[in-house]
């Protein structure tokens, strides 16, 4: 694989300021930020009154632990516009994300907003090996969700050449790379081998691609996954993490130099990590729920935001700017069967240790006699389909849950193209636990 790891001089020179320095301009905006949402913010003027705590409080970064989080219940209580800090007139554009249940959360954006977004998708992208005049194949959703509208803008910035093709219609994905012959792909990961089935059922070498990297995100995926799909395209995977509460795609972005966790952009970001039981700041290293202050955004500040995601901070490495641990789960998708936690990713883990099993998979979980069962549905790869290769990997994969994970499951492995597909994120979990009883 090509070796992109950007020059020194391509970079924005915060990106390798020494901390102090970044840790000052932090500091100097985080006042700005909280003076920000307490003036212009019916809701943070109350919750800071209610904690007894104003603007002027925090003199040190370690301050901001006296100031309430913010979740997306507040977001909700608050639809459509309530949590913007500017006239609505002002807000160049909203997003949405569509949530299962309820109300989609709406977030702002100004046009600095949207200035500010598409540098930092630049920097992401630049962070991942993609270099100006590169072709962009985009197959992240376009429209209410970040992703497409997200990096489309961000690639304009780099100036690169953006396919805008967003989600859907496998067979013109595969059409279009094979005949634009794009350097760059952007899609989930698990859209992302949807496509790769789709090369291989047309009988198409994806080795034989332009793509030299492929940016994913928008839903965990394990280094296993990244060794699958580094392998069978032959290009680098790397990881983009945001959500759209705090911005969008490009508040992390793992450097394809050294692909050890994800740079968070900490001159417009302020990350802490919690202990999601009692909102207690942990240390650097410690692992816990993700929460993020935004430092310039205008149109909507968000204070403390609990992004429910799990990781720990770490040091810098190919950038000062302290880097997030890949994200295993969000705490909303952890899964407690006969009294054992389990993620959809350490399912996904166990599966890509299987031979004759590929990524897709689902988990569907059901309670009998008030016991909870795990069922995980796998697929064959297509060379090793038949009825007795899918028995036994189906048996290997429940002994390797067994003993790495210590949870008694079942599984099923289907025929290829048995797994439900998706065109963005993937639905890993199906809860039918109190279906029962209907
Ligand atoms: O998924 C933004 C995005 C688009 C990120 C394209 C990367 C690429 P939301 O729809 O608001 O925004 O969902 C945000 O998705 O809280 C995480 O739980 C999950 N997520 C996003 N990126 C990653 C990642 C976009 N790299 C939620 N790894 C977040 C794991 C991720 N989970």
């Amino acid at each position: 694989m090509l070796d992109l790891k950007p020059q020194t001089f391509e970079l924005d020179p915060i990106e390798v300021s020494p901390v102090e320095v970044i840790r000052d301009l932090q500091l100097h905006r985080l006042k700005w930020a909280l003076q920000h949402a307490y003036n212009n913010v019916p809701h943070y003027q109350r919750t800071f009154d209610e904690r007894g705590v104003k603007p002027d409080d925090l003199r040190t970064l370690a301050d901001l632990a006296k100031f309430p989080f913010t979740a997306k219940a507040d977001l909700r209580a608050n639809y459509p516009f309530g949590m913007f800090a500017v006239p609505r007139s002002e807000v160049a554009r909203v997003h949405a994300s569509s949530g299962t249940t309820g109300k989609p959360t709406v977030v702002g954006y100004t046009r600095r907003d949207l200035d500010t977004w598409a540098d930092l998708v630049a920097r992401s992208l630049r962070a991942a090996g993609a270099r100006r005049g590169m072709l962009l194949h985009n197959a992240y959703g376009y429209g209410l969700f970040t992703g497409g509208l997200g990096l489309h803008a961000g690639a304009e910035r780099l100036r690169m050449t953006v396919v805008p093709i967003s989600g859907g219609m496998t067979e013109r994905q595969v059409q279009l790379i094979q005949d634009f012959k794009p350097d760059v792909i952007t899609v989930t990961p698990s859209y992302c081998l949807s496509i790769l089935d789709e090369f291989n059922r047309q009988g198409l070498d994806p080795r034989k691609t332009s793509l030299k990297v492929g940016i994913f995100g928008a839903e965990p995926w394990t280094n296993g996954m990244r060794a699958e799909i580094e392998q069978a395209f032959d290009m680098h995977a790397v990881d983009i993490y945001g959500l759209s509460e705090v911005m969008g795609p490009g508040i992390a972005n793992e450097c394809v130099e050294s692909k050890d966790g994800l740079h968070i952009w900490e001159d417009h970001f302020y990350p802490e990590v919690i202990d999601p039981e009692t909102g207690e700041v942990l240390p650097d290293g410690a692992k816990g729920e993700l929460v993020f202050t935004s430092l310039t955004k205008e149109a909507m500040p968000v204070i403390r935001y609990r992004t429910r995601d799990l990781t720990r901070l770490l040091p810098g490495t190919a950038r000062t700017m302290r880097r997030m641990e890949k994200v295993t789960g969000r705490t909303d998708d952890m899964m407690i069967v006969r009294g054992v936690n389990v993620f959809p990713t350490q399912i996904e883990e166990q599966i890509l240790k299987v031979p004759g099993l590929s990524g897709h998979y689902q988990v569907i979980l059901t309670r009998a006699d008030r016991l909870d069962e795990m069922h995980v549905l796998a697929e064959a790869t297509p060379d090793a389909a038949s009825a007795e290769m899918r028995a036994a990997s189906g048996a290997r994969l429940v002994q390797h849950i067994k003993d790495v994970i210590g949870t008694s499951v079942g599984a099923s492995v289907l025929e290829p193209g048995g797994v439900e597909r998706s065109q963005g994120k993937a639905r890993r979990v199906i809860d039918k636990r109190g279906l029962e009883k209907l």
